[in-house]
């Protein structure tokens, strides 16, 4: 079978340098990619190392091999364009339909999926014309991803920061995986929570739970490759930020009520993939407890935590918001699950069962998914991205 074929373009900013790393992921991971630069990013990185490490001739320009009609048949023969990074100059050039080099010719020619990811100074991100560039190649199905905030050029740090290559690495894989379908959750807003909440006993200890947050993370990863803004809640993860995902830390039950009230209030769906504690400790010592000689521990008194899910089902903040819950039961399973579905109001319900191997912190996941209507549509065991579609399929179906 012949390898996919990938346009890399780089344009002229700083992060130039981390597409090298983008195009070694790409290339190791079975890619045919050309990798098409403008003219100012040969300043950052030069042609040599984009040539030795795709292994294609490169050029910024129409005018080279024209015989072969470079300006057409790149965008033509690709099944993927990613740029990265984007200047700001570049997304108003592709905005606009401007066609003045090479990889602005093969952005207008190009009928496969496309992905931007920009690279700039907060101010130049903040622009109202960068901006509306944006929402203009957003309309058109581009997947445009979020920067990320961090350090920039200098000694400033904000948002405009390119994502790490690996995380755009994971959007173009999922990207590509979906073909030439419309991004279907374009110009929606997603929240989707992760990890596990803590609850302090004190300053050192906390009552925790087993959740690693990967499958919240896959399904934060997946709805921004099918073109969603995704707020992602993540409650004690440790994992790396997904690209193009705005990601808020959270670390008790109380504090992610807050946060999922505060991102859902515009939200299209909320999944709630995150492992909630359903009780905290009463009081919380401002010192270590200690171990008193003699004596047997005090025990520990609990109080209920909010029912999120229940809350945001029953007092829906916009008409129509889809919203979905997990329900990780041990025995029982199915009548377990449809009692919850029941009792919390959601729309789906993601119902799986757990145990020592079984879903926390596997890289897998199996599962049926119970609708409000009536439906169940099991997931067989696979990767938790597999099922993560599935749930955005079953959610964008829901949201018409
Ligand atoms: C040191 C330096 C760093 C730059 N970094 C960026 C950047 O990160 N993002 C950006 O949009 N422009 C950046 N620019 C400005 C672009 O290089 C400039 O807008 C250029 O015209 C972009 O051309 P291109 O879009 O054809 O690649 C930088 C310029 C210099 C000199």
């Amino acid at each position: 079978m012949d390898k996919p074929k990938v346009v890399l373009g780089v344009s002229g900013g700083i992060a130039a340098y981390k597409a090298c790393e983008l195009l070694r992921r790409l290339t190791e991971s079975g890619h045919d990619v050309r990798v098409v630069p403008t003219a100012s990013a040969l300043h950052f990185v030069g042609a040599a190392t984009w040539s030795a490490l795709s292994g294609h001739p490169v050029s910024t320009e129409v005018w080279d091999d024209v015989h072969e009609v470079p300006h057409v048949r790149i965008g033509q023969q690709a099944d993927l364009v990613v740029v990265a990074p984007a200047t700001a100059d570049m997304l108003a050039k592709a905005a606009h339909g401007l066609a003045d080099d090479l990889l602005t010719n093969t952005l207008l020619t190009a009928r496969c999926p496309v992905v931007f990811a920009p690279a700039m100074h907060t101010e130049m991100w903040e622009h109202p014309a960068t901006q509306e560039n944006v929402a203009t190649l957003r309309r058109r199905g581009a997947v445009v991803i979020e920067p990320a905030v961090g350090r920039l050029t200098g000694v400033d740090t904000g948002k405009g920061r390119l994502p790490e290559p690996a995380e755009i690495f994971e959007v173009c894989r999922r990207v590509l995986a979906r073909g030439a379908t419309e991004p279907d959750l374009k110009g929606r807003h997603v929240v989707v929570s992760a990890g596990g909440t803590r609850e302090p006993l004190d300053p050192v200890r906390f009552l925790g739970n087993r959740s690693s947050g990967k499958q919240g993370y896959a399904l934060a990863r997946t709805a921004a490759a099918r073109g969603a803004r995704v707020t992602l809640l993540a409650a004690n993860t440790g994992l790396p930020d997904p690209a193009g995902v705005d990601v808020v830390q959270v670390g008790t039950a109380v504090q992610l009520r807050e946060a999922v009230l505060k991102a859902s209030a515009d939200a299209d769906a909320v999944v709630m993939a995150a492992a909630v504690a359903d009780f905290r400790p009463a009081t919380y010592a401002a010192g270590k407890i200690k171990k008193k000689d003699g004596q047997d521990p005090e025990p520990i008194v609990m109080v209920r935590n909010p029912d999120i899910l229940a809350e945001i089902s029953t007092d829906r903040a916009r008409p129509g918001q889809v919203i979905v819950g997990f329900a990780a039961e041990t025995d029982d399973v199915m009548a377990n699950g449809r009692k919850k579905l029941a009792r919390k109001g959601c729309d789906l319900l993601v119902v799986n069962e757990v145990g020592e191997r079984k879903t926390f912190g596997s890289e897998e996941n199996e599962a049926v998914v119970l609708g409000a209507d009536g439906s169940e549509t099991p997931v067989p065991h696979g990767p938790k991205e597999a099922l993560a579609e599935i749930v955005w399929d079953l959610v964008a179906r829901r949201l018409g």
